[in-house]
């Protein structure tokens, strides 16, 4: 048998990149290749890239230079180093790529990644390949499944893509244009996808999808599914503990995705939920189709399935024609919401949206000002949500071996890291954690149970939460 060939990705952008990643490696894996964490020693290298803001785009021909030595000191060696451009960045700029950047043999789009073996075999053979179709068959069918010993190395919790791209065209955004239109794969697929991972130690289980409520998804009894049904079926398969999605948009939240909140523990109660701006004015530009009371109004309605329910959200700040009293606005309605975190960004004109050709440009050294004044405001509501942990018990789901010695860590409902000391055998558990001390994001604390006693969350389904 010949040699293992050594693949080394690098992934930007959102979790869906990184779900992919692990899908090329898994698409790879029966070509021979094996993933190495250093990019000296790659045969094959792979840059999964964003095109959300200009410095994410930005990155790949930079990422590309330093690419370049490190292929070129691989052939002084007699050893050959494919280059590989996956991602948005590839979707939208493919040609571009192939034009500015010779070190680069492949060029394969989100929706092309199943044929990487055939790409790189045609790159052999003819020097370059590029694939930014989007073909009418779910690449997710055609995808090879990942190996039990791949599951297992990736931990206790993973993301399952569920919905894919996008039909709602905010003004500002590429992802319609790269990612293409909205689909759902169907249940039964996304169920096998579930009880292989939780087969295989996996415990939380994080759906994902560019709008993952807008999932309609053909369920077995050959009706579309909404994303609350799908979230009631995946929460009796055995083993998983905890069930999360993002991100959500703010239109697409139904009756059927409160209900499950409201009934399934195994939800944890912690929604993504971007608004971007508080402005009326500004989300009409943007083309959000909600105002900010629609907004407060659907927070409302969580709030009253789950009580213990926290938010984050994403913000663009310096959109087009926002003016003092929009952002005014918007720092009013995460005053009233109240978040457990957010990201905030300073809008980036992309180019092909509508948005990038509106006038009335925001200063730069505005946005600045702004951006810096939301990032205050959100960090004293994380630090408050945060230090309101201090003093009680939480469930956590131990995730790995800390850094520190004889320490674990794991997550919260709310996603923050939990510190104990405690033994690695109790990785995979959901366990109760009394919670002493906040050090910077994470909690520090001891079980609240002694290890042993009890194990929660070691067989059957676990009921998390409140
Ligand atoms: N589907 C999600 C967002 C995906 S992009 C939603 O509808 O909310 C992630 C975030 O990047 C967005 O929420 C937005 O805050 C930010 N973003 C997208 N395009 C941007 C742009 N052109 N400039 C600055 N931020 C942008
Ligand atoms: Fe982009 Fe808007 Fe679609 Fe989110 S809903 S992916 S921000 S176009
Ligand atoms: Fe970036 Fe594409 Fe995700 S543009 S945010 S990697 S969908």
């Amino acid at each position: 048998m010949s040699a293992p060939r050594k693949l080394h990705i690098k992934s930007y952008g959102c979790q869906m990149n990184v779900y992919d990643a692990q899908r090329m490696v898994d698409t790879l894996a029966p070509e021979g290749f094996v993933e190495t964490a250093s990019v000296d020693d790659a045969d094959l290298v792979i840059l999964n890239t964003c095109h959300i803001r200009e410095k994410a785009s930005e990155k790949v021909y930079s990422e590309l230079g330093r690419l370049r030595v490190a292929k070129d000191e691989a052939a002084r060696h007699g050893r050959q180093m494919n280059i590989a451009v996956a991602g948005c960045v590839a979707q939208a700029e493919g040609e571009e790529i192939i034009r500015r950047a010779p070190v680069v043999d492949v060029v394969v789009g989100p929706q092309s990644y199943h044929n990487l073996p055939q790409l790189l075999a045609r790159a052999k053979r003819d020097g370059r390949a590029l694939d930014t179709e989007f073909p009418l068959e779910d690449k997710f069918s055609l995808l090879p499944q990942p190996k039990p010993a791949a599951i297992r190395a990736r931990g206790v919790s993973a993301f399952v893509t569920v919905q894919e791209g996008c039909d709602k065209f905010c003004t500002f955004c590429v992802v319609p244009y790269t990612r293409g239109a909205e689909a759902s794969r169907p249940v039964a697929r996304i169920t096998d996808d579930v009880r292989r991972l939780a087969d295989n130690g996996v415990r939380e289980i994080t759906l994902i999808g560019q709008n993952v409520n807008a999932y309609h998804g053909e369920g077995p009894d050959g009706q579309p599914w909404p994303l609350g049904k799908l979230l009631h079926h995946l929460a009796d398969v055995p083993g998983i503990a905890r069930l999360r999605y993002s991100t959500s948009h703010p239109r697409d939240v139904d009756d059927s995705l409160l209900e499950a909140h409201r009934d399934l523990p195994a939800l944890m109660p912690f929604v993504h939920l971007p608004v971007q701006s508080g402005s009326d004015r500004i989300l009409a530009a943007m083309n959000r189709k909600h105002t900010a009371d629609d907004y407060r109004r659907v927070i409302d309605r969580f709030r009253h399935a789950r009580q213990d329910i926290a938010f984050t959200s994403d913000f663009i700040v310096g959109f087009p024609g926002e003016r003092e009293e929009d952002f005014a606005a918007t720092l009013a309605l995460v005053t009233q919401i109240g978040y457990a975190g957010a990201y905030s960004f300073k809008y980036s004109p992309r180019p092909g949206t509508p948005a990038a050709d509106m006038q009335e440009m925001v200063a730069a050294a505005t946005m600045d000002e702004r951006l810096a004044r939301l990032q205050n405001l959100i960090d004293s509501q994380q630090h408050a949500f945060n230090k309101a942990a201090i003093g009680t018990t939480v469930d956590v789901l131990f995730e790995r071996a800390a850094r520190n010695p004889g320490q674990i860590v794991g997550r919260t409902a709310y996603l923050q890291p939990a510190h104990v000391m405690a033994s690695e055998d109790l990785i995979g558990q959901v366990l109760p954690v009394t919670v002493a001390s906040l050090e910077r994001y994470s909690l520090l604390g001891a079980l609240a149970t002694p290890p042993g006693a009890s194990p929660r969350g070691s067989q059957s389904p676990v009921l998390t939460g409140a």
